[in-house]
């Protein structure tokens, strides 16, 4: 494909979802499905930024997945740690910039030791923004928000959406297209505000088989899209 002629989004956000049933289909336990799912990560972070995605935002555990069973909680967990651990040359490598958007509570201590030391590690990389959400949630991220806004003084009265955008886990730009594997057509509690004006779109396949072909299927009907921000049609 020729991506010299097509629009690439500066924000590209994810809801990697349907490992489960993606195990589920091959008789395995959603376990194995988690396993293909973060091997897959790997691959399509690098290539999204290869092609030009500036912020790569990836909805890999929502506040609400705590709900899970212990068992697929803790097996996620390590899979997390073994990705911020074990696998930091991958970033170090592809010249990324780690960010995570979430609450700490109540992830385990080790957890957060790994993604506080992979920020570090990786901030002055320059090849893109990798930001995982994790332990994320939309509302509660506008609520966080809102206490720090609170804990700042800030004159509330003359606050605007620039402002606020700032108190949100990470200042970043606006979501140009959000993608949700899987076939599930809802937001499920991801970037209530940055995704204001984002494109969505939703393909049946289920993240672990979601491939570099369907990254680029994503880009061209992103680029079929008519953005118009409320005005008049530029096309
Ligand atoms: C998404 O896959 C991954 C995480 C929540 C971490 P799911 O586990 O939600 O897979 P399905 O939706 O049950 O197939
Ligand atoms: C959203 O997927 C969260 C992540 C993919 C990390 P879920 O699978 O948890 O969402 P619901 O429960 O189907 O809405
Ligand atoms: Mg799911």
């Amino acid at each position: 494909m020729d991506y010299s002629e097509l629009k690439i989004p500066k924000h590209l956000a994810i809801i990697v979802d349907g490992n489960g049933r993606w195990a589920k289909e091959r008789g395995l336990s959603r376990l194995k499905g988690h396993d293909a799912g973060f091997d897959n990560l790997k691959k399509i972070g690098e290539y999204a930024l290869k092609r030009g995605v500036e912020v790569l935002s990836l909805y890999v555990f929502s506040t609400e997945n705590f709900k899970r069973e212990e068992k697929e909680v803790s097996h996620l967990m390590d899979l997390f740690l073994l990705m911020f651990k074990k696998d930091k040359n991958y970033f170090m490598r592809n010249n990324i910039k780690v960010l995570f958007s979430g609450r700490n509570e109540p992830l385990p201590k080790n957890v957060i030791k790994a993604r506080d030391e992979l920020v570090e590690l990786t901030k002055n990389n320059t090849g893109g923004i990798i930001n995982f959400c994790m332990n994320y949630g939309g509302r509660a991220e506008i609520i966080d928000a809102v206490k720090k806004i609170n804990a700042d003084n800030i004159d509330i009265n003359n606050l605007d959406e620039k402002t606020f955008s700032k108190y949100l886990y990470n200042d970043l730009p606006d979501v140009d297209l959000m993608i949700r594997t899987s076939g599930e057509l809802r937001l499920s509690n991801f970037l209530l505000w940055q995704n204001s004006y984002a494109e969505f779109y939703f393909p049946e396949v289920k993240f672990p088989d979601f491939s570099e072909k369907d990254f680029d299927e994503a880009i061209l009907v992103y680029n079929k899209r008519d953005r118009r921000f409320g005005g008049h049609s530029k096309k």
